[in-house]
């Protein structure tokens, strides 16, 4: 059977259907006592009666005294229930003595003789009667014994059995009835916590992320819901908030050096010049074309990373051979600016070599952009249970606490209005080192303090994944 798809009607059913087999089997349970309890009734009232005829039979010590038999019995038993009809016969069949309706009478003395000995429930002209027969013997020395034959009407207690159990079951029915209405009432008010929580979950918006549900007012079974669906809401804030601010940067990142270029172009455009002037327009617009091009790329690169569309190959790589390849790159850069690069200690990983080099190259160029002149940036390599360790550093500026977590996040920089006019750095770097990281399974951090910057970065020596 399919189930209700409503939790209230489900469970409305459940509880009405326990309420009304509960009431079902107290019904039953009450019409077999009340039952047995009236059998037994009219047992003890036949016996009873079968005692006195006992009696009045052993007290006739002689067939002369047979006569008062009649009167004794009529006294005895008759005038204390009218309704009462007693046969009692020779063992020859002749009648000795019978009190009650004719038919009851005839029916009672072919019984006697048919010498029933079990009580019987016996239906005349809708009447319903209980008979029982006995031979009882007579206070007559060597005398036969006769046989007794009582019938009790039990009509009106029958009728009111009858009527009494109908009265019950009616009464059970709709207690049941109710039962399961008031289920439903109950179901329906101790689900209209959930009713609440889904109206407020359906108030949220992309604009409301911002505001956890109210968890003071919830139910102890549903807390620990509301409480997970909060904190998916700040999960889900907080990266739409990056969303949003990412989309925003990209368009200004984006607009500043097309606008360079429409700018150079209409100012060429505006009147007639040689061919020189023409080159050289086109080789600035070139030059921005190539940082345009170099960003989209960055970008491609990390939108792809982050949907696990790249695919890391696996070489074993000596890093003190790489980063003796990236000093050498990065010599001339770091002459300028009298920059010294040292490096120390041996590690080997097991990576993929162009991104390990694209993920130490964003890390190098930073730390040589930020080292004072005539101070140097080191690079220190080393292994530990499995994994390597590479860290750059570098004296310098500090990062401020409050700006150390975010700068892996894409376009971020700690001073954005430091790189004004220059395109080159636009905050996709760390963001790339860090998808380069963790795609290998690896980590990185970063700590800055005392005038020095540093950056971690720890690879599993083999890949685990
Ligand atoms: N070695 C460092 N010293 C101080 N600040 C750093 C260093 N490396 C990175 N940063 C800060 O982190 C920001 C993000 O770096 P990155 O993602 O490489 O972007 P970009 O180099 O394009 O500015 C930088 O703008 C800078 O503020
Ligand atoms: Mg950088």
């Amino acid at each position: 059977m399919k189930c209700p798809a409503s939790l209230t009607a489900r469970l409305s059913l459940q509880f009405a259907g326990t309420a009304a087999c509960v009431l079902f089997a107290a019904g039953l349970l009450f019409e077999r006592v009340g039952e047995n309890q009236l059998q037994e009734h009219y047992r003890m009232e036949l016996d009873g009666k079968m005692e006195l005829v006992r009696n009045v039979l052993g007290s006739i010590a002689s067939p002369v005294s047979l006569d008062a038999l009649r009167m004794r019995l009529r006294d005895a038993i008759v005038i204390s229930h009218p309704g009462i009809a007693i046969t009692v016969a020779a063992s020859d069949g002749t009648r000795l003595f019978s009190v009650g309706q004719a038919e009851v009478v005839k029916h009672l003395l072919e019984g006697t003789e048919a010498s029933k000995p079990k009580p019987v429930i016996w239906t005349l002209d809708n009447r319903t009667y209980r008979i029982r027969t006995e031979h009882l013997a007579f206070g007559i020395p060597d005398s036969q014994p006769a046989n007794v034959a009582i019938a009790l009407d039990i009509t009106e207690e029958i009728e009111f059995m009858a009527k009494f159990m109908r009265l019950l079951w009616l009464g059970m029915t709709l207690a049941a009835l109710a039962l399961g209405w008031l289920g439903w009432v109950a179901v329906r008010r101790g689900l209209s916590p959930l009713h609440n929580i889904s109206a407020m979950v359906a108030n949220v918006s992309a604009q409301r992320l911002d505001k956890p549900l109210p968890t003071e007012c919830v139910p102890r079974e549903l807390e620990e819901l509301v409480s997970a669906f909060n904190r998916m809401l700040a999960q889900l804030h907080d990266s739409f908030r990056r969303l949003s601010e990412f989309s925003a940067d990209i368009a200004h990142e984006l607009r500043t050096p097309i606008n360079n270029m429409m700018m150079q172009t209409q100012v060429t455009l505006s009147r007639e010049r040689d061919s020189g002037e023409y080159q050289t327009n086109l080789q600035s617009n070139l030059e921005e074309l190539e940082r345009l091009s170099r960003m989209l790329s960055d970008m491609l690169f990390l939108a792809t990373a982050d949907n696990s569309l790249v695919v890391p190959k696996q070489e074993v790589i000596e890093l003190q051979a790489e980063v003796a390849k990236l000093f050498d790159f990065y010599e001339a850069l770091a002459g300028e600016s009298h920059v010294r690069l040292v490096q120390s200690g041996a590690a080997t990983v097991c990576a993929d070599r162009l991104m390990i080099q694209r993920a130490l190259s964003n890390l190098l160029s930073n730390a040589i952009r930020f080292t004072p002149e005539g101070m140097a940036v080191e690079v220190t390599l080393g292994e530990r249970a499995d994994q390597a360790m590479i860290a750059v550093a570098n004296p310098g500026p500090e990062i401020p606490a409050e700006h150390l977590p975010r700068i892996f996040e894409r376009l971020y920089r700690v001073d954005a209005a430091r790189r004004e006019g220059n395109t080159e750095n636009v905050g996709l770097g760390l963001a790339i080192t860090k998808s380069i990281v963790e795609m290998h399974g690896g980590t990185i951090g970063a700590e800055s303090a005392q005038g020095r910057t540093r950056f971690t970065i720890t690879l599993p020596q083999q890949k685990t994944a």
